[in-house]
């Protein structure tokens, strides 16, 4: 038995929205999901950074297909909690996805904006199909109309951090998904 020990919940943290075993659990139903929906096939994993790290790196562990890694870049809020509606690519893709089956994986959709934007930069490229895992989906918000095929969790319309998700750079290693303490922002109007 591996030995459990509490998570690390810094003074910061508000309130745990989703435990790090109900993600646990919910990466290994998406994975299997995959198996059955690619069987007999194999992966492109193409991975945003950095939010989605974790995500991609546990769903592609739960996943038993052969499955590759790619990564790009998009310009992030910086230390704002709503997004300026302008995507920019920062890193693109190392590999060409043509003929390939894709997989963009994703922390959180909340306008769409960003998501909306890679997807339509990937489809240019001619892969053989293109589909989107995101972790968690803040469908009040959404602006741009965008497809999401897997979905980890459907989440309010509140500001979130850990398994990835940040806040200027902060919290990304907690393994849970969290609520901060509303002082954290303040100033911001969050
Ligand atoms: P969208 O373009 O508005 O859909 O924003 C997507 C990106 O914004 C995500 O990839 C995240 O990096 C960031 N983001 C959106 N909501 C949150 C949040 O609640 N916490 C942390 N980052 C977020």
């Amino acid at each position: 038995m591996p030995e459990s020990r509490p998570d690390y919940l810094p003074p910061e943290v508000q309130e745990i929205l989703l435990s790090s075993e109900a993600i646990e659990r919910r990466v290994r139903e998406l994975g299997r999901q995959l198996e059955k929906d690619y069987a007999g096939g194999r992966l492109k994993f193409v991975c945003i950074l950095k939010g989605a790290v974790p995500f991609a790196a546990d769903l592609m562990r739960a996943t038993a297909l052969p499955v590759a890694l790619d990564f790009v870049a998009v310009s992030s809020y910086g230390a704002a909690t709503r997004t300026s509606g302008v995507v920019r690519l920062l890193k693109d893709l190392e590999h060409p996805i043509e003929g390939e089956d894709v997989l963009i994986v994703e922390d959180i959709v909340d306008t769409g904006l960003t998501l909306g934007y890679i997807r339509e930069l990937l489809a240019r490229r001619g892969p053989r199909s293109l589909r989107v895992a995101a972790l968690l989906d803040k469908f009040e918000r959404r602006v741009a109309e965008v497809d999401v095929e897997y979905v980890g969790f459907r989440i309010p319309d509140r500001f979130v951090v850990g398994y990835g998700l940040d806040y200027d750079e902060r919290f990304r290693n907690l393994p849970y998904v969290a609520v901060l303490k509303p002082d954290v922002y303040r100033g911001e109007g969050a």
